[in-house]
């Protein structure tokens, strides 16, 4: 049996939209931090059939079965239990897929010896959800192509920029149109994809050079300017894909006040209704003091940058 503990990730440059036809490729290039404070934990073990449990409920999941298959295409696989759990809400927009499958991944790897190398696990991961080919790494992390391959690959370590982030927890109840769907939707309904698609490759190399560079104020820009460019997609798309809420919005104006009085941070929102908070190192204290106080936040996840998908041996004492 194989435990292995993965964190979610929060795009900076988000993915939104996959290029038509197999393999679950994205249409543009993508960035993310990995964060600590959060976490998926998955066991893996033979069984004698295939079996899911995810938090304590047996599970039927059509993305897990169809990368299972792929997988059983390359390696010697028996029947699997896997019981995966999150100690944040599931499928809320908090990216628990993007952990999940790189936690599963992971755990099958260090199971029966497969002996991948990261960017193997990430490749592997993506077909799954691609936004788990980030959570393999972590810190910085892109999601791109390389050598006709997408897949994973660390931007800049995490002690390198030691940004801290702060979750605010405006709904727990799961998102009511998967990512997946959603941004089909957009592709095929929403008259921004195509400029969204040729906009992103820009952002992310802005952002790749912000990273890299460790400058604060131009990820900040690109970074919230990614976020509300994928909401105008989204809110384009037929019938319009709408994942705030008004603590969302009441949120978004906290942080923009709290930028105005001169704190370096950003937020930025996936699809679903909780504000994710990026600030410079030292700020966290004061970014979560005030989200938990702004209107309809229910309870605020303060977190740093974390590590890459592993395989542990008691997932406590990690
Ligand atoms: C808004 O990775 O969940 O969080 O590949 O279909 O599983 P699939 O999609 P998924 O989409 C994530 C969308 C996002 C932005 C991002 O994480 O880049």
């Amino acid at each position: 049996m194989a435990t292995a503990i993965a964190h979610p990730n929060i795009a900076l440059v988000k993915y939104w939209g996959k290029q038509v036809g197999p393999g679950n490729l994205p249409a543009t290039p993508s960035l993310s931090i990995t964060v600590a404070g959060l976490t998926t934990t998955t066991r893996v073990e033979a069984a004698e059939r295939d079996s899911l449990c995810i938090n304590g409920k047996v599970r039927r999941d059509s993305k897990v079965e169809a990368l299972l298959d792929a997988m059983r295409n390359v390696f010697d696989l028996p029947p699997l239990g896997i019981e995966t759990r999150n100690d944040f809400p599931t499928g809320a927009g908090l990216a628990s897929s993007a952990s999940g499958f790189a936690a599963l991944v992971t755990a099958i790897d260090g199971e029966f010896d497969l002996g991948m190398s990261p960017t193997q696990r990430s490749t592997w991961a993506r077909q799954g959800s691609a936004s788990a080919a980030r959570s393999i790494f972590g810190g910085f992390a892109t999601l791109a192509a390389r050598d006709d391959n997408w897949t994973g690959t660390e931007l800049l370590a995490k002690e390198a920029w030691p940004l801290e982030a702060v979750v605010a927890v405006t709904a727990e109840t799961p998102k009511p149109v998967s990512s997946s769907e959603g941004m089909e939707r957009s592709r095929t309904t929403s008259p921004f994809y195509d400029a969204w698609c040729r906009s992103t490759e820009a952002d992310f190399e802005t952002a790749c050079r912000a990273v890299t560079n460790r400058d604060f104020g131009s990820l900040s820009a690109v970074a919230e300017h990614s976020c509300l460019k994928l909401h105008a997609l989204m809110l384009a798309s037929r019938p319009a894909l709408f994942y705030w809420n008004q603590a969302t919005i009441a949120a978004m104006e906290t942080i923009r006040r709290l930028r105005d009085a001169g704190t370096p941070v950003f937020y930025t929102i996936d699809a679903g209704p909780q504000l994710k908070a990026v600030c410079a190192p030292g700020h966290r204290g004061a970014v979560a003091a005030l989200l938990a106080k702004s209107p309809g936040v229910l309870r605020v996840v303060r977190g740093g940058l974390g590590d890459g998908a592993r395989v542990v041996n008691d997932p406590r004492s990690s």
